[in-house]
């Protein structure tokens, strides 16, 4: 091989690794953003528990932020390797988000769809549609969890 091509073999690996960032980092912001996801599910949730004083405003408001994290590439935290190390705290990721990639996907892409529902319905101000679209939205958050997140921490 010439050493231009194992130099630009070494650039595109290089590359690859610096978009996805270290392992550290990739669960750090993996925690942050389903905190953050986590802080907006219970806002609505509150809500929706005291009919009234229900804000329709800050349903919208948490409905928007979940749906702007849904499609932030979440997907781009779960690089190889994730499974194993420390973000803020240890990782509480299963091995077998890896080992099972189609149920990985499928669970990813029905939250993405159920954030993106919630989002739109959260805009018409239908607390009954509301309710009903919220509890999908979280049944796609436990059905991930169930699968492929640690109880406790490892
Ligand atoms: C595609 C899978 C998946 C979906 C969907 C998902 N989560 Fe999670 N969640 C995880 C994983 C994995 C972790 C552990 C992250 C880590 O420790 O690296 C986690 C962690 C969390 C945490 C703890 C964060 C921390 O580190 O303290 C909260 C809170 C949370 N999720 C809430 C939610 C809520 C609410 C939803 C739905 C609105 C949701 N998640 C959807 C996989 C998912």
């Amino acid at each position: 091989m010439k050493i231009q091509t194992i130099l630009c073999a070494l650039l595109m690996l290089q590359g690859a690794a610096a978009s996805a960032g270290p392992i550290e980092d990739q669960i750090k912001f993996r925690q942050s953003a389903y905190s953050f996801i986590g802080w907006n599910t219970n806002k609505i949730k509150t809500q929706l528990d005291n009919p009234d004083t229900l804000s329709k405003e800050e349903i919208v408001a948490a409905a928007n932020a979940i749906a702007a994290a849904a499609n932030s590439g979440l997907g781009a935290l779960y690089g190889p390797g994730t499974d194993k190390g420390e973000g803020w705290k240890k990782t509480r990721l299963k091995s077998e988000f890896f080992e099972k990639p189609e149920e990985a996907k499928k669970a990813a892409l029905q939250f993405n769809l159920e954030a993106n529902e919630f989002a739109k319905v959260a805009a018409t101000g239908d607390v009954g549609q509301i309710k009903a679209k919220f509890g999908k939205l979280t049944q796609s958050c436990k059905s991930c969890h169930d699968s492929f997140r640690e109880k406790d921490v490892k």
